[in-house]
């Protein structure tokens, strides 16, 4: 876990030129969350929504602007706009501050941050209607704990949707940079201690969820594939952010080398001049009984 303290600069540097990205993925997790249904048991009072390992904003940006009570977004029930309130939180000091940051400077009026351990909320119980956490339960050190305090501050009838990776093997971008990084830096995901696939088997999500006291548990399996022009270095986003801090201390010459394996690497993918990479991965989710 330690090893996101060095990487909030590299998450804030990526965060605006990667959101309209982000955006496309994070709409399978929202719709999991099935907030126009949440909001029709809510009646007349607001949603409150909580975001886990935010990182710099996502999704926790994205929800609190369907959330802001605008007449004219998708989410909206009947002619009902949908309100209601967000927190973003991360574990990480340097991840909230860069959130509040952007957060301010977009204006979210509806978008509080939390500093918080998502393996113990400091929230009471039965206080959330819908918890979202996008590529986060997979780094803490007991992720069935962090399930179970989802479950524990979640009302009866609250939604949570997680974003999960799905195995390194049907992930092309993080098999070559696990491959690159090792042979040229000596150091891939193992040696970060980052574990990016540990709900990548599906079977075992969905029991790990049940467990964690979720009912209604189900999982959807995506593989969007991006159109990047071949003479785009795309990985630098995601491998600065997982391995910024090991990039800082490389050469100019290892860095070279690394783009240049990168591409090697990925050439496979390449159709008619656009890098088409397939990223894979889950969004589990479940209703609190
Ligand atoms: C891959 S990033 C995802 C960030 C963001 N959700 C996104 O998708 O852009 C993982 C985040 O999990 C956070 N994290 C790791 N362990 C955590 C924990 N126990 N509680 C809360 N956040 C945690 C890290 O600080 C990091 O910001």
């Amino acid at each position: 876990m330690t090893s996101w303290h060095h990487l909030s600069s590299d998450w804030l540097n990526w965060a605006d030129q990667l959101a309209p990205a982000a955006q496309k993925i994070n709409r399978h997790l929202i719709k999991a969350l099935d907030l126009p249904a949440l909001a029709q048991t809510a009646k007349d009072r607001e949603l409150s929504m909580l975001d886990l390992a935010s990182g710099v904003g996502e999704p926790a940006f994205g929800i609190a602007r369907m959330l802001a009570g605008d007449a004219d977004n998708d989410g909206n029930v009947g002619d009902a706009p949908l309100r209601g309130h967000v927190i973003a939180s991360d574990i990480v000091p340097g991840m909230c501050a860069g959130l509040a940051e952007r957060a301010g400077a977009e204006g979210l009026a509806n978008l509080s941050v939390v500093a918080a351990d998502m393996e113990k909320l400091p929230f009471g119980p039965s206080s959330i209607d819908a918890i979202s956490c996008r590529f986060g339960v997979m780094f803490c050190s007991d992720p069935d704990l962090a399930l179970r305090e989802s479950n524990r501050v979640l009302r009866s009838g609250g939604r949570a949707a997680f974003m999960l990776w799905a195995p390194m093997a049907d992930n092309p971008l993080f098999c070559a940079m696990d491959a690159v990084l090792s042979n040229i830096l000596g150091t891939g995901f193992a040696d970060t201690g980052l574990d990016l696939f540990g709900f990548a088997d599906a079977d075992g999500a969905c029991a790990r969820m049940r467990d964690a006291g979720f009912s209604n548990v189900s999982l959807s399996n995506h593989k969007p594939a991006g159109r990047i022009p071949e003479r785009a270095a795309f990985w630098k986003p995601q491998m600065e952010m997982l391995f910024g801090h090991h990039l800082r201390d490389a050469s100019d010459s290892a860095r070279g080398t690394i783009d240049g394996a990168m591409f090697e690497a990925l050439r496979p993918h390449i159709d008619d001049g656009y890098f088409r990479v397939p990223m894979c991965f889950h969004v589990l989710s479940g209703r609190k009984p």
